[in-house]
């Protein structure tokens, strides 16, 4: 690693392993790999193309559809939000791609088109988290319309969102769930209710299709999953040490000089900052691995850089390479310090980062 680059280690086995812990999890059900917003920072087309085990790959917007296609992808992509206006439904149709239905106005743009090839629709039915979603009584309707229309592929998929599936004691798992089976009984329909989190906590709502995100990149869904499920993670962010410095007790370090040394000690200054999406509202005392210890994170982070106490002992050298997070410091407990969740960390890298597979 050049001094100065901050990388992004992707470890492609690592994501394999993900997979198959999920496949050995739920193993009667087909997977739907979410690789929205970059594929959660990892690199869309990379993931893609590095899971030819998944069924499905689920994309939030168009455009990442488009990527995935331009760049080979021929598996199936559900766009999870549907599409947002009657012109998307060719590009849809000429991409092969399947959409979800979740209100009445993409119903009636797909009942009025003049389609070439009926697309593959999974309803989409709100059984309590109230962001999208037809409304249970609306879904005798919607499930006649789009059987009856000739715009539509035979089969449906039936699916919903658990709003705290993390929470697993939480009241309101088992009433969506209760709720998606009434609603759904029956129908000889394939189904789909659960993100990561769903997979760990509810077997008896794997259903036919899961749609893990987090899981796949190595993230616990809650906590303490991970180590029963040995999940690994995907990604590991490095940056490298570009000054050692010692001060003495009562001096401060960084904006606005918001940290003072209790004590005499050596500060390291590591290249990384929030211009790489290194979070600016980590705490004082946010770990970093650097030489086979953690050390903390010490005043402001700037755009670029970030500072950490080494101790006055330090044997650190310019050009050791620490870990931010990744193997060795789960990006959870990072996210904790900044009060944040992991996938808004890993959705943050940016372009600058460097990023290698191994
Ligand atoms: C509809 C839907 N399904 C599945 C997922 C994947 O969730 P997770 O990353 O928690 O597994 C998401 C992500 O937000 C989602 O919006």
């Amino acid at each position: 690693m050049n001094l100065r680059t901050v990388t992004a280690e992707i470890d492609l086995f690592a994501l394999t392993h993900n997979l198959n812990t999920i496949k050995k999890t739920a193993p009667n059900s087909q997977v739907l790999a979410v690789l929205k917003a970059n594929a959660y920072g990892h690199g869309l087309e990379r993931i893609a193309k590095a899971l030819p085990q998944a069924d499905a790959f689920g994309v939030a917007r168009l455009d990442e559809a488009l990527a995935l296609r331009a760049a080979g992808v021929v598996k199936p992509i559900v766009l999870l939000e549907g599409f947002f206006a009657k012109e998307d439904l060719a590009v849809i149709g000429v991409n092969n791609l399947q959409t979800i239905v979740h209100n009445q106005e993409q119903l009636e743009i797909i009942c009025q088109a003049n389609l070439d090839r009926p697309l593959k629709v999974w309803l989409k039915i709100d059984t309590g988290m109230h962001r999208l979603g037809i409304n249970p009584e609306e879904f005798n309707y919607f499930y006649e319309q789009l059987k009856q229309s000739e715009n539509v592929h035979d089969s449906l998929v039936l699916m919903s969102h658990l709003a705290c599936a993390d929470e697993i004691s939480s009241p309101s798992n088992q009433q969506q769930i209760a709720l998606f089976n009434k609603i759904s009984a029956g129908l000889s329909e394939h189904k789909s209710l659960v993100n990561s989190a769903g997979i760990c906590a509810f077997p008896a709502a794997h259903f036919q299709w899961l749609r893990p995100g987090l899981m796949l990149y190595g993230v616990s869904p809650m906590q303490n999953i991970d180590k029963k499920l040995a999940i690994k993670p995907v990604m590991t962010l490095k940056a490298s040490l570009i000054a050692v410095r010692k001060i003495t007790q009562g001096e401060s370090v960084g904006y606005g000089g918001n940290w003072q040394s209790k004590e005499d000690t050596t500060i390291g200054v590591i290249a990384i900052g929030y211009g790489d999406g290194y979070p600016r509202h980590a705490e004082n005392g946010t770990p970093v691995l650097l030489n086979g210890r953690r050390v903390p994170l010490i005043g402001r982070v700037s755009m670029d850089m970030i500072s950490v106490d080494l101790g006055i002992d330090s044997i650190d050298e310019i050009g050791d390479v620490a870990t931010l997070w990744g193997k060795g410091l789960p990006v959870e407990e990072v996210a904790t310090y900044a009060t944040t969740i992991p996938d808004e960390l890993l959705c943050n890298i940016t372009r600058r980062v460097q990023m290698t597979t191994v």
